[in-house]
């Protein structure tokens, strides 16, 4: 077949790459992705022909678009994700394996012609600024233009990234098929995908195959594939890290500013903190987001760490989300949005569960995310829900109100605290902070949270998810340990301060089965307090295994929050956390290849403390 490769296209490498793969999946079209404006308009009207795109109402969204994907194709595969090793022991226990060979077995006959009938979209992107030192850039090959159109806005995408690939540049190459060929005159459906999934990653030469879905984090390689399983092995590899961590910029009142990366799992927060509006009592503070949930983050001779964000748009969760929880999130969602999977009005623009909280009433009659009718009476009477409760909005960064200025500059922000938290709705306390780096690590690698409609699966159990990366990281999690340790020995070295390391948890229930703590801009109040301890402006009190705040230390202006209160979100329930450390136990004894023993040696202090 013609490949008509553009002029500017010339790296043979990545020609001849693009010809095998034609020839295997043998697509009936190669359009090589420009990244234009025009391009991308001509290929969302091809959406809405094709009706996987419904054109929304110009007047309330002007340039935005629904699509609705098939009911079984909704959310990330985690029993389908596959790290390729050479060596089982690399991929580690918490990753399903296949030895690269009888993978590259298996998935031969299913690419064999599995774009027949389609278009094979090539699409250049760059993940972080073009050219700058710590991006890497890769192609995507796909027969979504869905995908095409996504990747536009999710990251740098077009043609100047074949200015950075040169004649023998490096690139991650990355397969996605929907897993679904089209015979001669067969119709195509509104979201084509197979029941059959494959999400392959081969890291040892830095490869993704992905197939079968057309959703989210399953088909947008740049996202999970790339710029966290096998960015993550570049980052062990070639000392930096590649974490699932929002960066936030937070500048108080004298005009100082701090940059803050935290790690939620999904659909825990990441989106809503990184964009927060401090609340009544906080006039002067601001917030600004770098990213929402990727950072590649690494450290210089200084002993600094400066984190990037490799993407370039925000691929969110939509329900929940409206001017209460995240006004600059609905702020940024006002034009040139993709939405998936939430419901249509009926003038033609979107709505999701929450949104209810900014009209004061639910609507009287939409269509819900699988084409059916949906009034308030039949959620009341099936629960059904309007929007999938993983519908999700694309964006670019530069839509968001509160982009900080600095989100594109190629050397990054310096990090002056690391947050974890998990979505726990007992046993874990409001916020902690570690008292050494090591400490840290173990909150981390400790880290459990309810499982989220994220990932398709059971939802609402407690699972440990070590640094919200459970299923994103590319090899074995005890090495990746390792190599947080390492890393702060190395900033140790140089005399530099490290930085701080929290654990925080919004999620604690009440008796009544409600959460305690108001979260959403309200978590400024916490997050205040970790400057006034970076100043030493907080003592703090210690606790088993870290430092935590007095009632009196958090700011509570314009918050009717009381000390009862505050102790249901804070107290440490001795039973709840023996527990809790049978499970960390569990956890070690899963990971006992190449654990390292300050894991252990941390965990027999708190018993200690805890037996005290
Ligand atoms: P991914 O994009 O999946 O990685 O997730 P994320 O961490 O960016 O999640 P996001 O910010 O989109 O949060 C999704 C869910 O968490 C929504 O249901 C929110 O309403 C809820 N949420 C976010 N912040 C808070 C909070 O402070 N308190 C409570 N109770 N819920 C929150
Ligand atoms: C997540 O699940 O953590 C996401 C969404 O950010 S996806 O890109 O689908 O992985
Ligand atoms: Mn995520």
């Amino acid at each position: 077949m013609n490949l008509n490769a553009p002029a500017y296209v010339k790296n043979p490498k990545l020609i001849a790459w693009v010809a095998d793969m034609a020839a295997l999946c043998k697509p009936s079209a190669i359009h090589w992705c420009d990244g234009s404006q025009e391009e991308y308009d001509r290929l969302c009207q091809q959406l809405v022909d094709a009706g996987t795109f419904k054109k929304l109402n110009p007047a309330k969204r002007p340039n935005s678009f629904l699509a609705c994907s098939d009911p079984s194709d909704v959310a990330r595969v985690e029993d389908r994700t596959y790290i390729c090793s050479e060596k089982k022991e690399n991929a580690g226990p918490t990753n399903n394996w296949m030895a690269p060979a009888e993978m590259r077995a298996t998935l031969q006959p299913l690419f064999d012609g599995c774009m027949q009938g389609r278009t094979m979209y090539v699409v250049p992107f760059s993940m972080g600024p073009l050219g700058s030192p710590i991006a890497h850039v890769g192609i995507e090959l796909s027969d979504s233009a869905y995908v095409a159109v996504n990747q536009r806005i999710m990251t740098r995408m077009g043609k100047a990234v074949y200015d950075v690939i040169g004649t023998d540049g490096a690139f991650v190459p990355c397969v996605h098929t929907v897993g679904a060929p089209l015979t001669a005159g067969q119709a195509d459906v509104k979201w084509p995908c197979n029941k059959t999934k494959y999400i392959v990653h081969y890291p040892e030469t830095r490869e993704i195959w992905s197939y079968g879905s057309g959703y989210g984090g399953n088909a947008l390689l740049g996202k999970k594939c790339f710029a966290l399983r096998i960015a993550s092995n570049m980052g062990r590899d070639q000392g930096w890290l590649a974490e699932h961590m929002l960066i936030l910029g937070v500048t108080n009142p004298q005009g100082k500013k701090y940059h803050v990366a935290a790690a939620f799992p999904s659909a825990c927060g990441k989106t809503n903190f990184s964009m927060l509006v401090p609340p009544a009592g906080f006039e002067g503070w601001k917030v600004t987001t770098i990213g929402d949930d990727i950072a590649w983050i690494k450290p210089s001779a200084d002993g600094k760490l400066h984190a990037i964000n490799p993407e370039a748009g925000y691929f969110g969760v939509a329900p929940g989300t409206n001017f209460h929880t995240n006004p600059n999130c609905m702020a940024s969602l006002d034009k040139n949005v993709i939405f998936t999977n939430v419901a249509l009005t009926d003038d033609g623009d979107v709505w999701w569960e929450g949104m209810e909280k900014d009209s004061g009433a639910l609507p009287d009659h939409l269509i819900d995310w699988q084409g059916k009718d949906w009034t308030p009476q039949i959620a009341r009477e099936t629960g059904a829900k309007a929007a999938h409760p993983n519908a999700r909005f694309t964006v670019a960064a530069t839509n968001n109100p509160a982009l900080d200025s600095a989100w594109d500059d190629a050397a990054g922000v310096v990090i002056d605290a690391f947050i974890f938290g998990g979505r726990r709705s007992t046993t874990v306390p409001l916020v902690t902070e570690a008292r050494t780096w090591t400490e840290g690590v173990y909150m981390a690698a400790t880290m459990g949270s309810e499982t989220t409609a994220a990932a398709a699966g059971q939802q609402g159990v407690v699972r440990r998810d070590p640094f919200a990366m459970l299923p994103f990281m590319g090899y074995n999690m005890s090495d990746y340990f390792q190599h947080w340790l390492n890393m702060g020995d190395k900033l140790k070295a140089t005399g530099a301060k490290l930085p701080a390391i929290y654990c925080v948890n919004w999620f604690r229930k009440g008796e009544d089965g409600k959460f305690v703590w108001p979260g959403y801009g309200e978590n400024m109040r916490v997050l205040k307090w970790m400057i006034d301890r970076i100043e030493g402006a907080a003592k703090g009190k210690d606790n088993v295994f870290g430092v935590s705040p007095t009632y009196e230390e958090i700011t509570w202006t314009g918050l009717d929050f009381t000390p009862e209160q505050f102790k249901t979100v804070t107290s440490i329930d001795k039973a709840a956390w023996v527990q809790e450390l049978k499970l960390h136990e569990e956890l070690f004894t899963q990971l006992a290849y190449h654990l390292p023993s300050e894991m252990t040696a941390t965990k027999a202090a708190i018993e200690l403390r805890l037996e005290a």
